[in-house]
């Protein structure tokens, strides 16, 4: 069975002339390197398509693939999580992870979160920043959470993302409606533990990989996970696997937001509790990073003993149950 690879190299980008973070979101060599190898380690043949631009290339002069492994992230538009597995739907070629309609629903937080209320999932109040004067009709009361609406890998997010009155509200929404050109989401601060749930499968056979508690030190950046943290983690976060009653409402709940937008195969759920102890749905990764000894995905597995070989096998045979001659391989 031939799986075809399409992903954004970031190093690609910032050789065209891309910034830092505009690419801050795409692969390092070594995660398409790790999905490589271990794809063949299961005995798939593989072939390295790229990005959408190749992809199309590739389409248009006939080739074909029994099943795409895609992490393409995209390059444009609240919808660019979506763009490369549209595009396989149009030519009917099978993929793994989530479809169009859930990776551009999920980029988009604000949209996402209006689901999660219609399913009775617990997730923080919020409001719209699409210009600055917006703010005047805010009514949550202060702490407030702000960031922008469809990011991820903590861009825009920071310790001044924690807004306490009026004036930083101000400041840090323009900032953000400036730099991202996007609107703002705004929460209020959920200020209990924080959890991450990595989940593989789909449907009724979605389960938890496992749950890890997020906890920042005295040299991490305070209040959030945020860029800086994330990048750079060692010796500011700790990582904990948990199982106390909280962090079991914790997967609970990411389970129950995974299967309610219908995600696919594998990803990770971010979660945290509110003042009662209450664990809100903050936001849901149905393309997870799956870097080795780097992603959360990858280092919930290690610390709940499912080697990486393990975490793929499952992903691509939960794709595998939509394709109807999967037999063979
Ligand atoms: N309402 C909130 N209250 C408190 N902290 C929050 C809130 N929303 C986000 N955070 C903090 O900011 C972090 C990043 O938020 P979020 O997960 O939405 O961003 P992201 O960039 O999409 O993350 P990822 O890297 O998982 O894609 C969270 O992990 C959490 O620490
Ligand atoms: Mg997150």
């Amino acid at each position: 069975m031939l799986v075809g690879i399409t992903y954004d190299l970031r190093a690609d980008y910032l050789e065209l002339g891309y910034s830092e973070g505009e690419t801050a979101e795409f692969d390092h060599i070594e995660t398409i390197n790790s999905i490589d190898s271990t794809l063949q380690a299961l005995g798939y043949q593989t072939d390295r398509i790229g990005n959408i631009w190749n992809l199309t290339r590739r389409l248009a002069n006939g080739d074909r693939w029994d099943l795409v492994f895609n992490i393409a992230e995209g390059l444009c538009g609240v919808s660019r999580e979506a763009q490369v597995p549209a595009l396989l739907e149009a030519y009917s070629i099978p993929y793994v992870f989530s479809n169009p309609l859930v990776l551009a629903l999920s980029l988009h937080k604000g949209m996402a979160k209006r689901i999660f209320r219609d399913l009775g999932i617990p997730t923080a109040d919020f409001a719209e920043i699409h210009t600055i004067t917006d703010i005047e009709k805010v009514k949550l009361p202060y702490p407030l959470f702000a960031k922008p609406i469809a990011e991820g890998t903590g861009k825009g997010i920071s310790s001044m993302s924690r807004i306490s009155n009026k004036a930083e509200l101000q400041t840090v929404c323009a900032d953000l409606l400036q730099m991202y050109n996007q609107p703002v989401l705004l929460e209020t601060y959920l200020p209990g533990r924080e959890f991450t749930v990595g989940i593989t499968g789909t449907g009724e056979k979605a389960k938890s990989v496992g749950v890890i508690e997020i906890i920042l030190g005295d040299k991490a950046e305070q209040f959030a996970y945020s860029f800086e943290n994330k990048e750079n983690w060692k010796g500011r976060v700790t990582y904990t696997p948990v199982s106390d009653p909280e962090a079991q409402r914790a997967v609970q709940t990411a389970l129950d937001a995974w299967v309610g937008l219908e995600c696919r195969d594998g990803g990770r759920v971010d979660v945290r509790s509110d003042a009662n102890g209450i664990p809100n749905i903050i936001e849901i990764n149905p393309l997870a990073g799956i870097r080795p000894n780097y992603s959360d995905l990858p280092i919930i597995c290690d610390f709940f003993n499912i080697p990486y070989q393990e975490l793929i096998r499952r992903i691509v045979d939960s794709a595998l149950e939509r394709v109807p001659t999967s037999t063979e391989n």
